[in-house]
């Protein structure tokens, strides 16, 4: 019975997206017209700013209602909201929204080490968390989005501190090298080392490289390629596991998948193909990698979040809600660097866009599953994320959107080779007591679920990297 319902649900999907008038009310859009993209994605984005409050008063700017229990929104995802939002005016020249977005990029960027490790979120500070800020402010350098004041952080070198704080946490210690999950030793998955994270620090490392045509960057983009082959991560099929711990060595592999760390992973591999013009073997790659994720998070040309959108019901968390989004807009900006993409990626990116416009409500609400044929209740800050990320990716051929610049071809944004800080906020954690020992045993008990994004779990639990922290300091 269910799976009939299923399978009949599909066919409707299909059925509505064949004909030009669905059954249901849906947000109306002519996928054909610029405008009428344009129009839609107004209307999405509008929506998607209504869940943001924090200039309200009493509220901390930048941020989304959260983290929990204080709102379902951690840290990072108001971080990838304004990236969300530069490309929205990138696609669409819509200004709207573009005074919050440097508002809230400077005020959370934790001035003046720029480098989005502020002190009130440590407790849930992934390399992912800061990485996914710093990738939006490395968007806000590559599509010229208007330049803080001058004595303000700037876009790249924001990006550039991010960075280095990041290269320089690279642990040979464990596992042959790699990025751990966590940043202070003291929260629960610091002895996790996970793909996401260290696809953000390549992904940073091919794009900086490209903008600045500093060869250091590349070399380190390199290092996290081989390093996630090396460990069996990324597989021979291209397949792109979750992590592993410290404690194994990284061989305990989770293989759970998730489709925004594939994204993240082409955008970069796509910047090392036009840094190096076309060479091998980051061509091969970048083919391989796009040919295996279409074919696996876009069942039927339609995104679904393999690993907890199941058939029978959805089992995703706050922050997997929010991945196709990014999915989107990263395989999109792969295309304008690696043009050879573009009949590859945008097809399915026009389909799943249709599938996506089905799940919407005229208001511009949009649901979480796209191969139903219509609103399934699921609403949120990520999905509104995901269809406007979809729906705007599809102007990429529009004669004004033009593809990321560099510092040499109208890139206005100033760097610093060297910022960051000090990059170990290790240094200034409390030393471990011995009731942090006790606990810490428990939690290794209760075990890590092999999730990413960001953990509520808050504890004092620390792995073996605790104590080797402090034995090589
Ligand atoms: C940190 O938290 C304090 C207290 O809630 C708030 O006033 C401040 O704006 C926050 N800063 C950042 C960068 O979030
Ligand atoms: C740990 O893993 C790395 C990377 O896969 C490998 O090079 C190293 O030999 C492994 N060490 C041990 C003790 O197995
Ligand atoms: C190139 O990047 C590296 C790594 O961040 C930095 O140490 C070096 O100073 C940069 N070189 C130049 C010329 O900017
Ligand atoms: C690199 O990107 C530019 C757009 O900025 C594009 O015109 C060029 O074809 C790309 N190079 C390669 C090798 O794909
Ligand atoms: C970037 O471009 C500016 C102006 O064209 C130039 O002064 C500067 O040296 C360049 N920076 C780098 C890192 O190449």
């Amino acid at each position: 019975m269910v799976v009939g319902m299923a399978m009949w649900r599909r066919l409707c999907a299909l059925l509505a997206l064949s004909i030009a008038t669905p059954a249901q009310a849906a947000l109306e859009v002519d996928l054909q017209s610029p405008a009428s993209i344009r129009a839609a994605a107004k209307l999405i984005a509008k929506n998607l700013m209504s869940y943001y409050h924090g200039e309200e008063p009493g509220n901390t700017p930048g941020i989304l209602p959260g983290p929990p229990p204080g709102g379902p929104y951690y840290w990072w995802e108001g971080g990838a909201m304004w990236g969300t939002m530069i490309d929205y005016w990138h696609y669409t020249h819509d200004e709207t929204w573009n005074k919050n977005t440097q508002f809230a990029l400077l005020f959370q960027s934790n001035e003046p080490q720029n480098n989005y490790m502020p002190s009130n979120w440590t407790m849930s500070l992934g390399n992912d968390d800061q990485g996914f800020w710093g990738m939006s402010v490395m968007l806000a350098a590559e599509t010229i989005f208007p330049d803080p004041p001058p004595n303000r952080p700037q876009w790249l070198m924001l990006a550039q501190a991010v960075f280095n704080t990041q290269a320089h946490r690279w642990d040979d210690q464990h596992c042959g090298g790699g990025l751990r999950w966590q940043i202070p030793f003291a929260n629960t998955g610091y002895n996790y080392k996970n793909s996401i994270a260290n696809a953000i620090l390549f992904n940073m490392g091919a794009r900086l490289a490209r903008y600045t045509g500093n060869d250091t960057y590349a070399q380190i983009a390199e290092k996290v390629w081989d390093w996630m082959e090396g460990v069996g991560y990324i597989d021979k099929d291209y397949n792109i596991y979750d992590g592993g711990h410290v404690e194994a060595n990284c061989t305990d592999i989770d293989r759970a998948q998730f489709s925004y760390t594939a994204g993240i992973f082409i955008q970069g591999l796509a910047f090392m193909h036009n840094y190096t013009n076309g060479k091998e073997p980051w061509e091969s790659r970048l083919t391989a990698l796009s040919k295996r994720t279409l074919e696996f998070f876009f069942p039927e040309g339609i995104a679904v979040e393999m690993a907890c959108e199941l058939d029978s019901h959805v089992q995703c968390t706050t922050d997997m809600l929010s991945f196709k989004g990014y999915v989107a807009r990263f395989i999109a900006q792969a295309v304008h660097v690696a043009p050879n993409l573009h009949d590859v990626i945008m097809p399915v990116l026009r389909s799943s866009a249709a599938g996506m416009i089905q799940s919407c409500n005229p208001d511009g609400t949009c649901g979480f599953r796209w191969n139903r044929g219509a609103y399934d209740g699921l609403t949120g800050a990520g999905q509104q994320m995901n269809a406007l990320g979809t729906l705007m990716a599809l102007l990429i051929d529009e004669p004004k959107v033009i593809p990321p610049v560099t510092n040499a071809t109208g890139g206005t944004s100033v760097g610093d080779p060297a910022g960051g800080g000090d990059p170990s906020i290790e240094r200034v954690m409390k030393p471990i007591t011995t009731a942090d020992r006790a606990g810490a045993g428990i939690l290794t008990a209760v075990g890590l679920i092999g999730i990413t994004g960001t953990l509520a779990i808050m504890s004092t639990s620390f792995g073996e990297g605790g104590f080797s922290f402090f034995k090589s300091k």
